[in-house]
């Protein structure tokens, strides 16, 4: 197995007294989706900081396979140009301009918006917005994808379009894919989730074993 993606030992506090990570380790086959799950406040999005380099970690090793595609919560945080073809261009300005058009074309086609390349981006639903932001990271061809959330503010249908959408992905172009939740119906579309409790890793297993494990425990509450 070649991992995309290898924690180990990673920890990281944002207070001394209080620990966000502690010891955490996990190692994401490239070519696979998976899936981070964990209550509030559980060390998620902290532990994507790392991967995406925005933080360091206090102790412990990361390493990557490459660059990283980063996606978040929030769909119109993250559109920076009026139009669908140009918002994919933005993030290609160190690439030849000859290579432009190619690139965003094949990113759009996709993730199925190629057709409102020359749209506006205002009249994008969520979920398109979503997927715009993911077809800039595949312009960048960039090995591995991070999505902290993405289904946050868009309603249910979206919401699980988006994970067939990334699952899609995944299997099609061999991009590597960890999918931050707190929603246990998405786990259906995951190779293998991960369950992240007050910043320890606890649980590890295929997304319906975690669902049964998860939804137990919330049964023992
Ligand atoms: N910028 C920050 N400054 C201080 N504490 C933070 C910051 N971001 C997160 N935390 C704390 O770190 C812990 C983990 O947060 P976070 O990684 O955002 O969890 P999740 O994404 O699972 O909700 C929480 O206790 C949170 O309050
Ligand atoms: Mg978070």
């Amino acid at each position: 197995m070649t991992a995309a993606i290898v924690l180990e030992n990673v920890s990281f506090a944002w207070s001394p007294e209080r620990p966000a990570l502690q010891n955490c380790s996990l190692q994401v086959p490239q070519g696979e989706f998976w899936m981070l799950l964990g209550a509030n406040g559980s060390g998620k999005s902290t532990l994507l900081k790392i991967l995406a380099g925005l933080l360091e970690p206090a102790q412990g090793r990361v390493e990557l396979a490459g660059a990283v595609g980063l996606v978040l919560q929030n769909p119109d945080h993250q559109v920076v140009m009026p139009s669908v073809g140009a918002d994919v261009a933005f993030g290609l300005a160190d690439l030849p301009p000859w290579q432009w058009a190619e690139r965003v074309e094949q990113a759009l086609r996709l993730v199925g918006l190629w057709e409102l390349c020359n749209r506006p981006v205002y009249g994008l639903s969520g979920g398109q917005k979503q997927r715009l932001a993911i077809a800039g990271a595949l312009a960048r061809q960039v090995p591995i994808l991070l999505l902290d959330e993405p289904t946050a503010f868009l309603d249910p249908e979206q919401q699980l379009d988006l994970a067939q959408q990334v699952q899609q992905l995944v299997r099609t172009t061999g991009v590597t894919a960890l999918w931050v939740t707190h929603r246990l119906e998405e786990l259906a579309y995951c190779d293998r989730a991960v369950l992240l409790s007050e910043g320890r890793i606890t649980q590890q297993g295929t997304g319906m074993e975690l669902q049964t494990y998860i939804q137990k425990q919330y049964a023992m509450a």
